[in-house]
């Protein structure tokens, strides 16, 4: 059966071909499980990490991004120092309280039209450190890609680095979408991460292809001191582990990840050219990688949901004629079929 596509998120698509093979060659006799000792998928992953992103690093294998996030922070952070985050960041808007709930620390949420945040809207809360009644701001968190599908430059990023350490503090980046952050910027994950000063990054794979399966990567070993026990007693140690580790393996070789994120950016560019040719449709954010944020008059909105579901991002009426907001994401196996058939409908319930 073929199963009908949707713009709603990029993990609604499967896992790619490459992944199901890299699966299906792993799944072949015995393995050591939890990724220890002599288990060579596992190796092998973290030596691809360390091709990508340089030596001295240490990385570890999670099931799912909440977890890389949440643990990723816990270990940098106390329960009486602060995150300082966009208002939008899944860290503080989708992981159902996890943070509060596992690290027991604030969230100080900024807010940001388009998602991301600059040391300058930080600047004001660093009057708490040292004062013993607020939580101490101690980890900025950023997400490269944004939540509203924006890309920080390294330029944008370098700065918060910098800005972070001048200040005791750590840089944290949700990185569930780093590839197409990387492919948008032509760039690579060492200069985009660890060349940079970048301290902490959930890396993403769900999302680009994988099946299953993150990575939280400590850019200086010595943050990673005792993680393996975190991840332990916070329920993330997978314990078929080669099936996580032979996936990002494969993702990690022949720049599978490049090629994945790149489609989808394409693609995203494809739908905003031909979603700006209507003139009743509104593009609300900046197309910088998989993600477009569109303005759609309300009552063609569940018409074109029936056949192409998407999510409504901002359900207060936005823009002109009381519009709503919604996300339109491409994934790796998007096509331009897929867009044609999208703009195409659109046009029809218009008329
Ligand atoms: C920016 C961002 N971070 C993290 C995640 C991780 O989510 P999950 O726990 O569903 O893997 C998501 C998924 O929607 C996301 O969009």
């Amino acid at each position: 059966m073929k199963m009908k596509k949707s713009f709603a998120s990029d993990n609604w698509s499967g896992a790619c071909p490459e992944i199901m093979t890299a699966l299906s060659d792993a799944n072949n006799g015995h393995n050591e499980a939890y990724g220890e000792l002599d288990d060579v998928f596992t190796a092998r992953a973290k030596q691809k990490f360390v091709e990508n992103f340089g030596e001295g690093i240490e990385v570890f294998f999670v099931y799912n991004g909440t977890a890389a996030n949440v643990l990723g922070v816990s270990q940098i952070i106390n329960p009486y120092h602060a995150i300082v985050a966009a208002h939008s960041a899944h860290l503080n808007e989708d992981e159902c309280a996890a943070p509060e709930k596992f690290i027991g620390c604030k969230i100080l949420g900024l807010e940001s039209p388009d998602g991301k945040i600059m040391a300058r809207q930080i600047r004001p809360l660093l009057k708490s450190i040292g004062f013993q009644h607020h939580a101490q701001p101690k980890v900025i968190s950023i997400s490269q890609v944004s939540e509203m599908g924006t890309v920080y430059t390294i330029d944008e990023i370098t700065e918060l680095a910098d800005f972070a350490h001048s200040n005791s503090m750590f840089l944290h980046v949700d990185g569930a979408r780093i590839a197409n952050a990387a492919a948008a910027l032509n760039t690579d994950f060492k200069s985009m991460i660890s060349d940079i000063g970048v301290d902490v990054l959930s890396f993403g794979g769900t999302k680009n292809g994988l099946m299953f399966g993150e990575a939280v990567v400590f850019l200086n070993k010595r943050l990673a001191l005792d993680f393996e026990y975190r991840r332990k007693q916070g329920m993330q140690l997978h314990s078929k582990m080669r099936f996580i580790a032979a996936q990002f393996e494969r993702y990690l070789t022949d720049d599978l990840w490049r090629k994945n994120a790149a489609q989808a950016n394409y693609l995203a560019k494809h739908l905003e050219k031909e979603i700006r040719k209507i003139p009743q449709l509104e593009v609300s954010q900046d197309v910088k990688a998989n993600g477009v944020f569109v303005c759609l008059p309300e009552k063609i909105i569940e018409k074109v949901q029936e056949k192409y579901f998407f999510h409504v991002w901002n359900a207060s009426p936005q823009g002109k004629d009381g519009m709503k907001e919604v996300r339109l994401m491409c994934s790796w196996d998007t096509n331009t079929e897929d867009i044609d058939g999208f703009v195409e409908l659109i046009k029809q319930v218009l008329d």
